[in-house]
């Protein structure tokens, strides 16, 4: 497709890649960031011939989102999600790029279904996750070296831990050796659903990463006693990355009455909460993700006790992260930014997205922070409506999103 030349002008660009916060210009050509114009500093050189220009005076500029943990459901269980609806909604929602979990039908475990996969993204950076076992199982693992070459970005048996510790020792061995992530869902089975449970089982997993050598990436944690091991770990010298999900730094246990605040992990206690807010803000915590996880409206309304675990978050995690992160004063914007994109990035190796470098890909999202307004599921472009965030009054609404320098996103 023909990729014009476009400049994003008026907006607030912030890069904390780049130590970049400055009202500008930012000029994208044939795919990739070109130029960056703002009073003081003048980065790379204008495109040749015509520019398109869109102004946004007073939006955000920012690199586009990066979404390290999804659910499209595709193969096999389209009722809820599929590749193109997913993709949509994550575009809507200011993400370029997304790693979609393999928990699908049949599971993501071999080379092939990761390669057809990758080939099906549309418009935006959808990348495959393999499974860690074949099937997720728990028995034999898949192969790592493979998935790796057909285009998978991590390893992860998403949905479950792999409960036998022997098992989970070699697929890490052999994710050090084929030089692939693992994301790891940190339940220890017979603890299911407890604090606790999530703890021991991300302490097993410190444990074999360091001895293997693994890049440990660990998943949605939502529990106060991981993540004091987690800082203990890292002041330890561990090579080890953790996510938390918006939902668990917003809601905690009382709201769990109804089928659309159900998730695995579930929402915790108000201390959990605090803890979860404080290792955002001291580094403790790496990322934001959704644990995007559509369902249809009969698996979530059908009481708490019977609905499936699992929310969607492609379209809200931005405005609620801003909401009540930044404007609340926990955090400045360029940490949700690192939080969002520039960390993401770099726990997937991808030194040319997360940045408004010039050179790297033109993946942007714009938000509009000045109106509020208040999440409306009736508009989103996911098939899923089981949000905890409806009718939520937040900021930080999508305007515009481009991915590889093409508009995949555009709020009308
Ligand atoms: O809430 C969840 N939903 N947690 C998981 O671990 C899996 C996910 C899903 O696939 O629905
Ligand atoms: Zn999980
Ligand atoms: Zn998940």
């Amino acid at each position: 497709m023909n990729k014009p030349n476009l400049c994003i002008a008026l907006g607030r660009m912030v890069d904390p890649a780049l130590g970049l916060d400055a009202v500008g210009e930012l000029y994208l050509a044939e795919g990739r960031v070109c130029a960056v114009r703002a009073e003081g500093l003048s980065l790379g050189a204008l495109p040749e011939g015509a520019v398109e220009r869109i102004e946004v005076p007073g939006a955000l500029v920012l690199p586009g989102l990066i979404d390290l943990h999804v659910h499209f459901r595709d193969p096999g269980l389209t009722y809820k999600e599929d590749m193109e609806s997913g993709c949509a909604a994550a575009a809507a929602g200011g993400f370029t790029t997304v790693c979609m979990m393999p928990n699908v039908k049949p599971v993501t475990d071999t080379a092939e279904a990761v390669a057809a996969l990758r080939r099906r993204a549309s418009g935006i950076n959808a990348l495959p996750v393999g499974a860690i076992t074949m099937g997720q199982k728990g028995t034999a693992c898949t192969n790592a070296a493979a998935l790796k070459a057909a285009g998978a970005c991590a390893l992860s048996e998403d949905g479950r831990s792999v409960a036998d510790a022997s098992v989970m020792r070699t697929a890490m061995a052999a994710a050090a050796e084929a030089g692939i992530p693992i994301f790891d869902h940190t339940e220890e089975d017979t603890l299911a659903g407890t604090a606790a449970g999530e703890a021991c089982m991300a302490a097993r997993d410190l444990i074999l990463a360091r001895e293997t050598g693994a890049a440990l990436h660990l998943c949605h944690i939502s529990a106060k006693l991981s993540l004091d091991m987690i800082r203990a770990a890292k002041a330890a010298g561990y090579e080890v990355t953790a996510e938390t999900a918006p939902h668990y730094f917003v809601f905690d246990q009382t709201r769990a009455t109804e089928g659309n605040f159900k998730m695995n992990p579930p929402l915790r206690t108000a201390e959990d909460v605090l803890s979860v807010i404080e290792a955002l803000q001291d580094g403790t915590l790496d990322a934001i993700a959704t644990d995007h996880a559509p369902h249809s409206a009969e698996e979530k309304e059908c009481g708490y006790a019977k609905a499936l675990n699992g929310v969607i978050g492609l379209e809200t995690a931005f405005p609620v992260s801003y909401t009540a992160l930044v404007r609340a004063g926990h955090i400045p914007l360029s940490r949700l930014v690192a939080l969002m994109s520039a960390n993401p990035a770099a726990i997937l190796g991808d030194p040319l997205r997360g940045t408004l470098s010039v050179g790297a890909h033109a993946d942007v999202a714009v938000f509009d922070v000045a109106h509020p307004y208040h999440i409306a599921p009736a508009s989103f472009r996911s098939k899923g409506r089981n949000t905890p965030f409806a009718g939520m009054e937040v900021y930080g609404k999508t305007r515009l999103t481009i991915a590889e320098g093409q508009i995949v996103y555009q709020d009308t």
